[in-house]
């Protein structure tokens, strides 16, 4: 009772109920809320706290960033959905807060295409070599509706492009990046598509801050070609898969368009079906058969591996807690 008490009473007060009101419409930061309230940082932080207490609010860091959003998860933030349902947005106060986080949202949707725009000639032409992104798409949906998880973690989100096609098919879509500029455009996406089950973090694909087995399906499209590490990226998304669990990763072939490497950093150039699945076995994963798309010149293949529905223990003396043979090679 008590926790519901301190929840109410956190809310019961002008500027806070605003401030929830704004957070159940985004992830927002001090500044953007400071800019819409019009009232000093200091004061809208304390209130901040509060209802971050109160478990109103959730809090997360991105760099020197703090984005505040409304719990999604406890009875909490169910109980806050309510009695913002009560509280309507006809009030003339709320309405001009939200006008504000409209132009907020406009400003934030201006940047993040210019950013894009800077770089889109660029990813067009590397699609220009390859099938129909609509073709790959339509295989990734049908696997991920086959394996049909729960909770998906799509790793180097980008522009969130697979959280777009895939979130609608889990109850929880969460992409990573460790771009921010590549995060900004993936949070205009998502709010354009109007997905509220699709999140987005800063992220490195080497060291995922999530448990383990936490995630039904782990999707890498187009990601592995930037790794100089590929096993240790599989060996960490397999550590979030829970047993049964699917990861869909889409790279290319092995091709020999140089250029990719001078002038677009990637790696490698290209994957052999038997150092991946080598990489998935390493990992605990059982490899699938690959499925591949032909384009000209590049082929884009969509390896699956499966993590076994009941985990092998790990005996003392066994070998498996040693790094692998292939990781070391790697890690030269
Ligand atoms: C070509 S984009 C692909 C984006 C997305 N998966 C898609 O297909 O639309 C590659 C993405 O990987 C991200 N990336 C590269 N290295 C990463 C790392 N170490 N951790 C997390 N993301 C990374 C980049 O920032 C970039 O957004």
């Amino acid at each position: 009772m008590e926790h519901v008490l301190a929840a109410l009473r956190a809310i019961a007060e002008p500027t806070r109920l605003r401030l929830v009101v704004l957070c159940a419409r985004g992830e927002l930061t001090v500044s953007e809320l400071t800019q819409i309230l019009g009232q000093s940082q200091p004061r809208v932080s304390r209130h901040l706290k509060l209802l971050c207490e109160a478990g109103l609010l959730d809090r997360f860091r991105e760099g020197s960033w703090v984005f505040y959003r409304l719990n999604q998860s406890s009875p909490i933030g169910a109980l806050a959905r309510q009695l913002l349902a009560a509280c309507g947005d006809a009030d003339p106060t709320i309405a001009l807060d939200l006008q504000r986080l409209s132009a907020i949202k406009r400003q934030r949707a201006d940047a993040a295409s210019a950013y894009f725009r800077e770089n889109a000639a660029r990813w067009d032409h590397i699609r220009s070599l390859y099938v129909d992104e609509r073709e790959v798409e339509a295989a990734l949906v049908e696997i991920i509706a086959a394996a049909d998880p729960r909770d998906l973690l799509d790793i180097g989100t980008g522009t969130g492009r697979m959280l777009e096609i895939l979130a609608p098919r889990v109850e929880h879509a969460l992409g990573i990046d460790q771009s921010r500029e590549m995060l900004a455009v993936a949070r205009v996406n998502l709010e354009r598509s109007g997905l509220e089950n699709g999140l987005v973090r800063l992220g490195d694909m080497y060291r995922l801050a999530l448990p383990d087995a936490s995630f039904d399906a782990v999707v890498i499209h187009q990601v592995l070609h930037y790794a100089d590490r590929p096993a240790a990226v599989i060996a960490e998304s397999a550590r979030v898969l829970r047993p049964g669990g699917t990861l869909v990763l889409v790279d290319f072939a092995p091709h020999s368009l140089e250029f990719l490497r001078d002038e677009h950093a990637h790696r490698r150039l290209g994957f052999a079906d038997g150092e991946v699945a080598e990489w998935c076995a390493a990992a605990g994963l059982g490899p699938a058969m690959p499925h591949r798309l032909p384009g000209d010149p590049l082929t884009v293949v969509i390896w699956t591996a499966q993590r076994p529905a009941v985990a092998r223990p790990r005996l003392p003396g066994d070998g498996s807690e040693e790094t692998s043979p292939l990781f070391e090679r790697e890690l030269r």
